[in-house]
């Protein structure tokens, strides 16, 4: 409520905010968590929570009144068809060189990723967190993090005659054929539940296409796992559809945070303000990025350091389609939560997943989401005349990551005799270059933070979530999240509590 003092507020629900939640809890101290998206607990007039990725409704996006899908069209069809505006859980936020997909609602990123829980390879750590101490990582924290997600992987007898992952199989033979490492990937979705969908023994979710706009069933989303634990300490209270839009210094070193209440239409129906004695910053890069750079900028928080904003990247994402011969068919069933990657890091900078397209027909097309090592890093800066914050991505930035791809594909293309897809991002448009799924940095561990995500300037505000993380992560980022935040509550509890 307004005017209410809390110990510690959480400034959004993903990730970084949940183990923040759950560690401060359990450590006796009364945590209050801000969302400025929706519950996600409540039935639609279907019967169900989350709309389906092949009839997007008013709930598929946020606050838009035509949808915005990572694929524009299909064999000349385009995708996108009007909608309601409403409050829905996913965001394509628009920036002057890039789409920047999230999750809206309790969860965050939890509840529309595909679940790929991947753990870099440690050869790779010190590059994605120069200054974090690896053996830590690997022998404590990631192990933590992968137990609380409830990480684990699909069963490799079932999946090798599995009709919902023929797609899969053809990814692995044409990687293999070409001499290219396939790894299979571990995930958060319940594999158990999935053999059952297959079965036809429960309700579909992953083979009903499910993924982009909320599983309705299977998937071991955030409000499943770290924030049920939360909830259960009996310390931890959430606000849905509030968006924080002010974090001043109050005195006595606690802080005012101001907050917007939102209606499903996206207007503003009451602001708030509570004091807080500590504020953890989860609200994602982009979330994170923004405030902190508008707080900046207008002088509410003027002790941070010139770091704020900087060293954002976009996982180095890119997306392609290839057209198969007849006889690779991929399968008119495809599972939507992808299992495995063509692993070209070493020799090309290249991560590739296998992603379904479950479109219900066959399609003959293979479809990859190449997470890549791009050296460019955008910044968020204030545009006080437009009064918003802007991002200085440019979209030709994305070339370093389409050569890394090129590295996999063209090889494939080579010695399968096949080609790109030309349909997918716009006509004769081979490479979905204008999104990232993984945005990643604006309040750079070690740089805008201390090595623990302490902000400079300000004691007793914390970032915790993917703003941390310097642009890149070689692989699928939010195991690397979770593992880093905690590693950090820990040190946050022994020392600043
Ligand atoms: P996250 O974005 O999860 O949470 C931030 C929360 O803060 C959101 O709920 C947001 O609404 C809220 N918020 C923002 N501003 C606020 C404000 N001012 N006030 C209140 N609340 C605010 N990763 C992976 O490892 N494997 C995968 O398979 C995939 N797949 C994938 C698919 C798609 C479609 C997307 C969009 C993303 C993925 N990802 C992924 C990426 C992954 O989901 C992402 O990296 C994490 O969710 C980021 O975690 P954070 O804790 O940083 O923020």
């Amino acid at each position: 409520p307004d005017g209410a003092h809390v110990a510690a507020l959480v400034i959004g629900t993903g990730y970084g905010g949940s183990v923040a939640a759950l560690r401060l809890a359990r450590a006796g101290v009364d945590v209050h968590m801000i969302e400025m998206g929706m519950s996600w607990d409540t039935a639609g007039p279907d019967g169900r929570i989350f709309a389906n990725t092949t009839r997007p409704d008013h709930r598929s996006f946020w606050l838009r009144t035509r949808t915005k899908q990572p694929l524009s069209g299909f064999l000349g069809f385009p995708l996108d068809k009007d909608v309601p505006r409403y409050t829905g859980i996913l965001d394509a936020e628009e920036f002057g060189g890039i789409t920047v997909y999230q999750g809206r609602g309790v969860g965050g990123g939890s509840l529309v990723n595909g679940g790929m829980a991947v753990t870099p390879r440690r050869e790779n750590f010190p590059a994605v967190l120069p200054s974090v101490d690896a053996d830590e990582m690997y022998d404590v924290y990631y192990p933590r993090a992968n137990a609380a997600l409830g990480v684990g992987v699909v069963d490799q007898g079932w999946w090798e005659s599995a009709a919902c992952y023929q797609y899969a199989r053809v990814g692995r033979k044409h990687a293999e054929r070409s001499g290219f490492p396939f790894v299979m990937v571990p995930g958060v979705y319940d594999w158990d539940y999935l053999e059952q969908e297959a079965a036809g023994t429960v309700p579909a979710s992953a083979l009903a296409g499910e993924v982009l706009f909320g599983n309705n069933h299977g998937k071991k989303s955030l409000p499943k796992t770290y924030l049920a634990r939360a909830a259960a300490t009996g310390r931890v209270f959430v606000s849905p559809l509030h968006k924080v839009t002010s974090v001043a210094p109050a005195g006595g070193g606690a802080y005012t945070v101001v907050m917007e209440q939102l209606n499903t239409g996206g207007d503003v129906t009451a602001v708030k303000a509570v004091t807080a004695d500590k504020v953890f910053f989860a609200a994602g890069s982009v979330g994170t990025g923004k405030l902190l750079t508008r707080l900046k900028a207008t002088g509410v928080l003027p002790g941070l350091n010139g770091e704020i904003g900087r060293g954002w990247g976009d996982n180095g994402n890119v997306m392609c389609g290839r057209a198969n011969h007849m006889w690779d068919p991929t399968g008119t069933l495809q599972a939507s939560m992808p299992t495995a990657g063509i692993d070209n890091w070493r020799a090309g900078g290249a991560f590739a997943e296998v992603a379904p397209l479950p479109t219900g027909i066959e399609t003959y097309a293979s479809f990859y989401l190449s997470i890549t090592r791009n050296p460019h890093r955008a910044a968020f800066s204030w545009d006080a005349a437009a009064g918003k914050v802007v991002l200085d991505w440019q979209t030709s930035w994305k070339q370093p990551s389409i050569d890394a791809a090129r590295t996999i594909f063209d090889r494939i293309n080579a010695k399968e005799g096949t080609i790109y897809r030309t349909d997918l991002f716009g006509a004769y448009k081979i490479w979905g270059d204008h999104l990232t799924y993984h945005p990643l940095g604006g309040a750079v561990l070690n740089r805008a933070t201390d090595n623990y995500g302490r902000l400079h300037g300000h004691p007793g505000l914390y970032v915790i979530d993917g703003s941390l993380i310097p642009g890149n992560t070689s692989v699928n980022p939010f195991v690397t999240i979770t593992a880093l935040a905690e590693r950090n509550i820990e040190k946050i509890i022994a020392t600043d509590l």
